[in-house]
């Protein structure tokens, strides 16, 4: 499998200096920037909306991963590839039109990503693979940062990495929630090849060595490989 690809969750970051935590992880090495947007309905948490993503795009140029946590969700995919997404990914369980909510994410333009909480089956996934470019499985409850990783859903992980094995189309396959040098190995072995990690980056002292050691758990020996 090609070499771990790691995304920054910014929902851990100081909320004060978003633009300066997101410049460091840049610096520091991450693939990716993950966003997470929560609109306190579909999760119990409230984050930031399209407005703060279009600011920090002038300030980082990494590919901007973002996690819309909003029901519905159809009304502000476009404000959201507009704030400069490059990946946009909805959860399946948002609304009864997760087909549409993805081909709109797509008729913008943008990758298009499905994310299933801990009490759905990969098999919610099967319907929508042709259009997406990246799934998510949570691995934890979203809403909230800094909560144990669930064990439980790395049969899932596994499951899904053979449907998009078999799908014959590139896919992503992205972890989310209590993702750790401890908690990665796990779920690479099991065939995730994105982690995003919110708390064990921007709750570490240093940026450049939280990455590394994420990475090193994931591919083994530490050194970034290209
Ligand atoms: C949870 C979010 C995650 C979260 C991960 O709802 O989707 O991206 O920030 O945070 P950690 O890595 O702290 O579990
Ligand atoms: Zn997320």
């Amino acid at each position: 499998m090609a070499r771990a690809v790691i995304a920054p969750s910014l929902l851990a970051a100081d909320f004060g200096r978003l633009a300066e935590e997101a410049r460091a992880v840049a610096a520091a090495g991450a693939d990716w920037l993950h966003l997470d947007v929560m609109d306190g309905h579909f999760v119990p948490n409230i984050s930031f909306g399209p407005l703060v993503v279009q600011a920090l795009r002038r300030h980082a140029s990494l590919p901007f991963d973002v996690h819309l946590m909003v029901a519905p969700v159809d009304p502000v995919i476009g404000a959201f590839a507009e704030a400069g997404a490059d990946q946009i990914t909805v959860h399946a369980e948002a609304g009864p039109h997760l087909h549409r909510s993805l081909q709109l994410v797509r008729s913008l333009g943008k990758r298009a990503g499905v994310a299933i909480n801990p009490a759905t089956p990969a098999e919610a996934v099967a319907p929508v693979l042709d259009l997406v470019d990246l799934v998510l499985v949570m691995t934890v409850n979203p809403g909230f940062g800094g909560q144990r990783f669930l064990d439980s859903q790395l049969p899932k992980i596994a499951t899904l990495r053979r449907m998009i094995a078999a799908c014959g189309r590139s896919v992503a396959l992205e972890v989310d929630g209590g993702i750790t040098a401890e908690t990665a190995p796990r779920a690479r072995a099991a065939g995730a090849e994105v982690l995003v990690a919110g708390t064990a980056i921007f709750a570490a002292p240093d940026y450049a060595a939280a990455i590394g050691a994420l990475r090193g758990a994931a591919d083994g020996g530490g050194a970034r490989r290209s």
